[in-house]
């Protein structure tokens, strides 16, 4: 056991230095003693960096790395991954006091984990089952409801390839019909996309699929009023929303979809492996279960019959409630206006610089995610160059869009580094040969 003080400077060692040797070392210490104390609410009204300088403590992305691609992954802070420690650690010495229950997880209703998370996100917790991820979620939605050949479902032409796939699955299988729009880069405003939604929307379209904010450019798309639009034709609506939990606030209800997917290992910081499935409940009785297993016609207990996949990872679950706390104790509004502070301010530089944005200038339309076409910079080279030579890591997508992630814990400092890394580079390449 160490005491207090040594478990803190054993942190700030892995927050600093860590290589997994290190952390290999330094892990037994840190699950017996008390995580690093959140920053106090008196600090952000007398300066809002060092509070999240404070919380960059919970993280363990080293301190000279900056972190720029969590649209992809988040990385979870100590809450989460001691939650999920805790899990095994109170499962796998197989004592359950019932002896139901020992780790044949995968056949119950979880209501300690679904409440709050329902909660966290505005819903009702017969209405949400406790998947892996968005890609299991959007398979369920795609897999689950009944289309017939020639029937539509229309999305963007900027969907994850776990949203598309399963969609695509079905067509070739079932001969339904896969319908895209085109989204301008950069979206305008929200008319802009009602309009190319109800101008493709046919009277075969039997479901309007689309990402709330599409891995692509990050726009936020007028959700609620695509919903709404699709609910007056009578077509079903259903969401991806990986990016969502944690980014923005997120009201289910209020949104009005009729199924929603999410994988908040992204922005709200969760295990990997945890995910979730909404349908709504006048929905849950028309979406047929694609994994079946006892339970799986059972209409009485709603959407926990999505949930029932068999054997699972329930120490991840402790780790998802652990990130839906961390987020309530920081506060979904502190945190919401902290990543459109970090995306605004890096968009702007990245303009200044010449870069075209992919952003929307509407700011209801943006959020953590700001993406820039940057030609004829390619985005692999310029991806291995920031790693190897800066520490940084970025993402975009052929052939020259960077997409920048700003998740709270990323400090305006580190985005500093980055712009002054990009200008380096840009230098570096004008004044390289051309060839
Ligand atoms: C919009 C969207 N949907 C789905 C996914 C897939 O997420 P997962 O791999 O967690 O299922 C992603 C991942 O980047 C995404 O951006």
């Amino acid at each position: 056991m160490v005491d207090r003080r040594g478990f803190l400077s054993s942190f700030a060692g892995l927050a600093g230095t860590a290589g997994a040797l290190n952390l290999a070392r330094e892990w037994p210490a840190l699950f017996e003693q008390e995580a690093p104390e959140l920053p106090d609410a008196a600090l952000y009204a007398s300066d809002e960096e060092a509070y999240w300088g404070q919380l960059r403590k919970q993280f363990l992305i080293p301190a000279d790395e900056v972190y720029l691609n969590n649209g992809t992954v988040g990385s979870s802070p100590m809450p989460v991954l001691r939650a999920i420690f805790d899990g095994y650690n109170e499962t796998e010495k197989m004592a359950q006091k019932d002896p139901e229950d020992y780790p044949i997880w995968g056949y119950a209703s979880w209501n300690e984990f679904r409440d709050p998370v329902a909660a966290f996100v505005g819903c009702n917790r017969d209405e949400f089952a406790l998947l892996r991820n968005a890609t299991e979620a959007n398979s369920y939605i795609a897999n689950g409801l009944d289309m017939k050949p020639g029937e539509e479902v229309l999305m963007t032409d900027q969907e994850h390839p776990g949203g598309e796939h399963p969609w695509n699955l079905k067509a070739k299988r079932y001969g339904i019909v896969v319908k895209k729009v085109t989204l301008p880069k950069p979206v305008p405003n929200a008319a802009a996309v009602l309009n190319l939604f109800n101008d493709a929307i046919t009277p075969r379209t039997r479901v309007v699929f689309f990402s709330h904010i599409p891995t692509v450019t990050g726009v936020v798309l007028p959700a609620k009023e695509l919903c709404a639009l699709a609910r007056s034709k009578g077509i079903l609506s259903a969401v991806d929303g990986a990016h969502v939990p944690g980014m923005m606030k997120l009201n289910l209800h209020e949104l009005g979809c009729d199924m929603y997917s999410s994988s908040p290992h992204k922005w709200l910081q969760a295990p990997k492996g945890s995910g979730f499935l909404f349908v709504r409940d006048e929905v849950i009785d028309r979406l047929w279960n694609t994994i079946a297993t006892e339970g799986w016609n059972d209409t009485k207990i709603r959407a926990e019959r999505f949930q029932r996949i068999g054997s699972s990872n329930v120490p991840a679950l402790w780790g998802l409630r652990a990130a839906v706390q961390l987020a309530n104790e920081i506060g979904m509004e502190r945190i919401e206006k902290r990543h459109r502070q970090m995306a605004d301010y890096i968009l702007k530089e990245m303009v200044k610089r010449d870069a075209e944005s992919w952003t929307s200038p509407d700011p209801a339309l943006r959020c953590a995610i700001a993406a820039v076409n940057v030609p004829p910079i390619q985005i692999g080279e310029i991806e291995n160059w920031m790693w190897k030579n800066k520490k940084i890591r970025i993402r975009g997508g052929a052939p020259s869009k960077i997409r920048l992630s700003t998740p709270y814990y990323l400090l305006r400092k580190d985005v500093n580094r980055f712009l002054a890394a990009f200008d380096e580079y840009q230098t570096a390449k004008n004044e390289s040969p051309r060839t």
